[in-house]
């Protein structure tokens, strides 16, 4: 974690505000183990994203090893510092507490983890597991924003709007199967009506048990953001494809031209699958959800850092950016790899076209460093349009 005085950062409730008065969502980029690093959140916040997750950090180990900190949270010094929460995974208050004071100046807010479904994390009462410890959860907020007081930052949500030492804290959740433990679950979580302990919350409407590949529960959501979206700004999480093809439709749902990739070589049939269902199904009419705040993508944007500026699929401009941030913020060489092998394919919008056919993809995935891979981009960009300028 580098050391970084006088850092002016916004308050994340001020976003919202801000998204609100240009009558639109709120554009997050999800917690992504593994991806939502530095280089990736820097991409997509050029692309219009407000607010950037980083992965799950496991506040134990982050407060007990100084090589944890390094490792998992990196900020800018020179470069763009995208707005970030800091996501943790904790089951105990003072665990909680302790890490986000240690992220609290270089971070715009810290979150809470109750959704991962792994069973590594659910084994140890982390992650989805916290679904069934609701007090646990709230004890944890509280203890949180207790300690972020004590240190001098203001964290009267709302009120500290405009206060650069404004910070917040909010949490993630799936939702139970039985929709009234998740009821119970954020009243106790939000607390007193005039005074919440959470700042928003995001919601995952699938069980811990869902697949990824089930479509999110509508009516849960539904019945969840007309019972506390008038008390909470709520984020939802799953199946944000594309700005055009959410499945509900919201005063905030400003259409927006989608701006198609005019580069793009042939439909890539080789990879596209019936995988997202819903793409495949023709207009029914759609539930209108005025109360969620704001949208989170995790998959969709992994394949398309430019989604909310209206790119039907990735533009090579986002590839070139990408691989800039990725040079300056390094990440393991495979992990570039990787994203790219996403940003360069099919991605989850309707608009199957890729940047590269699958046989480019391959290789593309045999380079074996960052100077191979740089000369293969171009090489293939070239051959479509222009070449990168690194
Ligand atoms: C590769 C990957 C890593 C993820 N890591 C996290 C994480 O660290 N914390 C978290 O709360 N959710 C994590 N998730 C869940 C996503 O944040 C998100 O809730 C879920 O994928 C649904 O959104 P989507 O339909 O846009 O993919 C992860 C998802 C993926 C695909």
């Amino acid at each position: 974690m580098t050391e970084l005085s006088d850092l002016e950062l916004i308050h994340p409730l001020k976003l919202f505000d801000i998204a609100k008065n240009e009558k639109r969502f709120l554009y997050a980029s999800a917690p992504m183990v593994r991806y939502s690093k530095l280089a990736f959140r820097q991409t997509v916040y050029a692309y219009g994203t407000d607010l950037c997750w980083t992965p799950m950090i496991l506040a134990k180990e982050f407060n007990r090893n100084r090589f944890a900190r390094d490792s998992d949270f990196t900020i800018s010094t020179n470069g763009p510092q995208p707005p970030t929460i800091v996501q943790f995974g904790a089951n105990v208050p003072q665990e909680l507490a302790r890490a986000s004071s240690l992220v609290a100046p270089f971070s715009n807010g810290v979150d809470l983890n109750c959704g991962c479904p792994q069973s590594w994390a659910c084994a140890e009462t982390l992650g989805a597991a916290l679904m069934e410890k609701r007090e646990l959860v709230r004890d944890m907020v509280v203890e949180t924003r207790e300690q972020l007081r004590r240190d001098g930052w203001a964290v009267d949500k709302e009120k500290d709007i405009n206060n650069p030492k404004g910070r917040s804290v909010s949490v993630k959740i799936r939702v139970h199967k039985d929709l009234r433990k998740t009821i119970d679950f954020i009243a106790t979580v939000l607390g007193p009506e005039r005074d919440r302990h959470i700042d928003w919350l995001t919601i995952h409407p699938r069980t811990r048990s869902t697949p990824s590949s089930t479509p999110i529960n509508l009516e849960a959501l539904e019945i969840l953001t007309s019972t506390f979206g008038t008390r909470v700004p709520i984020l939802l999480s799953g199946d944000v494809f594309a700005l055009n093809a959410l499945p509900f439709t919201s005063p905030l749902l400003t259409t927006r031209p989608t701006i198609t990739t005019t580069t793009t070589p042939p439909r890539d049939i080789t990879s596209c699958s019936s995988e997202h269902p819903r793409h495949n199904q023709p207009p029914t009419s759609l539930p209108n959800l005025p109360h969620v705040s704001g949208l989170m993508s995790a998959r969709a944007i992994l394949c398309n850092p430019a989604l909310y500026a209206g790119h039907s699929t990735c533009p090579w401009s986002a590839v070139e950016a990408f691989l800039n941030n990725a040079v300056r913020c390094p990440l393991p060489f495979k992990l570039v790899l990787h994203h790219l092998s996403e940003m360069c394919g099919p991605g989850m919008g309707a608009d199957k076209s890729a940047l590269l056919t699958k046989p480019e993809r391959a290789a593309m995935m045999a380079c074996g460093n960052m100077l191979d891979l740089i000369d293969f981009l171009d090489g293939r960009r070239g051959v479509r349009r222009g070449i990168f300028t690194l």
